[in-house]
């Protein structure tokens, strides 16, 4: 008897089951808001919740239907929801359905997504179809909107935000890790990656990067620390600072990370709707470049640049092998480290003991994006794919590079080679930093 191996359509249920998954978590976030706060634009530098999901409905319907069928369009997507059409601060303005009506389109979108899905030969040799690669590439564009809209909800205006379900975090990490730093021996180092059937663009192609060896922090630097800094005097002393970082500070007359109150007792910061003490082994969480930069430089120390980071949290000296994730190539999970949203805030540091990299770093994945000192760049022999708006649009100096996803990303939306990029002053992202020093 042969048995007929049919891969593709596993593939396929696999694939269905995880665009259901995704956008049940998409609502799960939305469920506790009223129309009012699905419409308001809570902070101009966010989108109304209501414009991330007619987004998402409608960058799904482009590739997974339109592009599928046609000729691919290398723009992302005509009219409300195209996003350099429709910069960010101008989008409170739009006349975007309610949710009633923008659910009705989703709905109807992810019904002709499935039943193109029914046919889609997953062992095409285009490289969209391949492996379901485009499948990937929308699911992980929902995962990462779900991230964009955490940080709307924790800017949210009036009533803070109380999520439905809310995890409880790890008991606290047996061990305190901060203060230490881990050796890299340097070496030729492969950065990047040639997968493709759900890596980015920006993350290939694999190439040899050589690296001297260096210092790495064994932990995201912890609030405790970052109050030394803050006591030291770190925000008025120009010695830290390099100029743009200056020239930020005196015109933003920021004195402490964001979502951080000073009160009679000392810090207080806050998550969504909880305001706590600062908890001094927290990693210091929504700094910007700037802070990050400046704060390393009173410790003697420098920011990593993205491939030592990638070094740090990949390469294993000895059998010179490269993990997918810190602590070998078992996908991440929330058992394994801070991700996937439901903590709504993050942990202190060493809570997942798992979550360590072939030289001893902890937590390079989850709790907080880490700020490098590298500019966002295409790799060498980079080619764009399927679309230069993701990537190529943005290289430059203006942008900075960080790695290792927070607490609110999504498992299939990190890795060790995924690159995140921003400007140097953005501080609503869920980001915090480690140094690095030359050995
Ligand atoms: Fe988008």
């Amino acid at each position: 008897m042969t048995t007929i191996v049919t891969p593709s359509r596993s593939d396929r249920q696999l694939l269905a089951r995880l665009l259901t998954e995704a956008r049940d978590r998409t609502f799960q976030l939305l469920e506790p808001l009223s129309s009012k706060d699905l419409r308001a634009q809570h902070d101009p530098l966010m989108s109304p919740l209501l414009w991330d999901l007619g987004h998402i409905a409608h960058f799904e319907e482009l590739w997974l239907t339109r592009n599928l069928d046609g000729q691919i369009e290398f723009v992302e997507m005509p009219g409300l929801y195209n996003p350099f059409e429709h910069p960010r601060s101008t989008r409170g303005s739009l006349p975007l359905p309610d949710l009633e009506r923008c659910r009705a389109i989703m709905d109807e979108i992810r019904q002709r997504v499935l039943q193109r899905l029914d046919e889609a030969d997953l062992d095409s040799a285009g490289p969209l179809l391949r492996d379901g690669y485009v499948y990937q590439m929308v699911l992980q564009h929902e995962y990462q909107h779900n991230e964009t809209m955490l940080q709307t909800l924790q800017l949210k205006q009036g009533q803070p935000y109380t999520p439905v379900e809310r995890q409880s975090p790890p008991a606290g990490p047996a061990k305190v890790l901060t203060g230490g730093m881990a050796l890299f021996p340097g070496g030729s180092v492969p950065i990047g990656t040639d997968d493709r059937s759900a890596a980015y663009d920006n993350e290939r192609p694999a190439h040899l990067v050589k690296l001297e060896p260096f210092w790495i922090d064994v932990t995201p630097v912890t609030n405790g620390e970052f109050v030394e800094f803050i006591e030291s005097g770190g925000y008025s002393n120009r010695e830290f600072w390099s100029e743009a970082g200056w020239r930020w500070l005196e015109t933003s007359g920021v004195q402490c990370p964001k979502y951080w109150s000073p009160t009679a007792a000392g810090w207080s910061t806050r998550s969504m709707d909880q305001v706590q003490p600062l908890d001094p082994r927290h990693p210091v969480a929504h700094v910007c470049y700037y802070e990050a930069e400046a704060y390393a430089r009173f410790r003697g120390k420098r920011l990593p640049t993205e491939f030592e980071w990638e070094a740090a949290a990949s390469w294993e000296p000895a059998a010179q092998y490269k993990r997918q994730f810190p602590w070998g190539d078992a996908p991440v999970t929330s058992k394994l480290a801070n991700v996937d949203q439901l903590m709504f805030g993050t942990t202190p540091v060493g809570s997942y003991p798992e979550n360590v990299s072939p030289i001893g770093c902890y937590g390079m994945i989850g709790d907080v994006w880490e700020w490098t000192s590298s500019n966002f760049e295409g790799y060498p022999e980079f080619e764009s794919f399927p679309y230069p708006e993701y990537s190529e649009a943005f290289f430059g100096s203006e942008y900075k590079v960080l790695r290792g996803g927070s607490w609110a990303t999504r498992p299939g939306a990190i890795r060790n080679t995924f690159r995140n990029w921003d400007y140097p002053i953005r501080r609503q992202i869920f980001s915090g930093f480690r140094c690095a020093s030359d050995a």
